[in-house]
């Protein structure tokens, strides 16, 4: 299915981490035929280095420099859909810059679902590493009431809690 009448600009998935992005991003890319790409597995493989080892090795403020230059390299690619990191539309003017060069959706996810991925979750985060229950949950709950404001400039916004790719994409087509 192709989205008619449009040009096929990047579809830019953006919210917390957690949030189910590369989940949704994959099944999007599956129905529009678009391809995926996951921001921070682009860095991996740019700079081959993994996550955590860029965080210890450029310090937070170099991830985000790297971070900002994949994305405008990313921003103008045609029919892919790009799963951002949850730090992403929250520094610089990234949010500015893929809401003008794409089409930005927000998986709103509350806070308690956002607990029980987090804690359970295999992903290498440094942000969240080595922390408690009672410390993960005051750090998602503290950087979600900062970064809530950048989501929120997102075009469209859908359910992370129950994400439905099909609403979705009729959502994308009507608007
Ligand atoms: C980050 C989110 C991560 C990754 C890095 C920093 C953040 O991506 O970019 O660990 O600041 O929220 P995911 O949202 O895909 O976990």
């Amino acid at each position: 299915m192709e989205r008619q009448g449009r040009n096929k600009k990047p579809i830019f998935l953006i919210g917390f981490m957690g949030s189910g992005k590369s989940t949704m991003g994959h099944k999007l890319s599956r129905i529009l035929k678009y391809r995926f790409i996951d921001l921070d597995q682009f860095l991996i493989r740019k700079h081959e280095l993994s996550i955590g080892d860029l965080f210890a090795r450029f310090g937070e403020e170099g991830f985000r420099r790297l971070e900002r230059e994949a994305l405008q390299e990313l921003a103008e690619e045609e029919g892919c859909i790009i799963a951002c990191g949850g730090g992403t539309p929250c520094y610089a003017d990234n949010m500015q810059m893929i809401n003008e060069k794409g089409t930005t959706i927000y998986l709103q996810t509350d806070l308690e679902v956002l607990f029980q991925r987090l804690k359970t979750s295999a992903t290498e985060r440094p942000l969240l590493a080595g922390k408690s229950e009672e410390e993960l949950r005051e750090t998602i709950e503290s950087l979600l009431n900062i970064r809530k404001a950048y989501y929120e400039q997102a075009k469209y916004h859908i359910d992370g809690n129950r994400p439905d790719p099909e609403r979705l994409i009729a959502l994308i087509k009507i608007g």
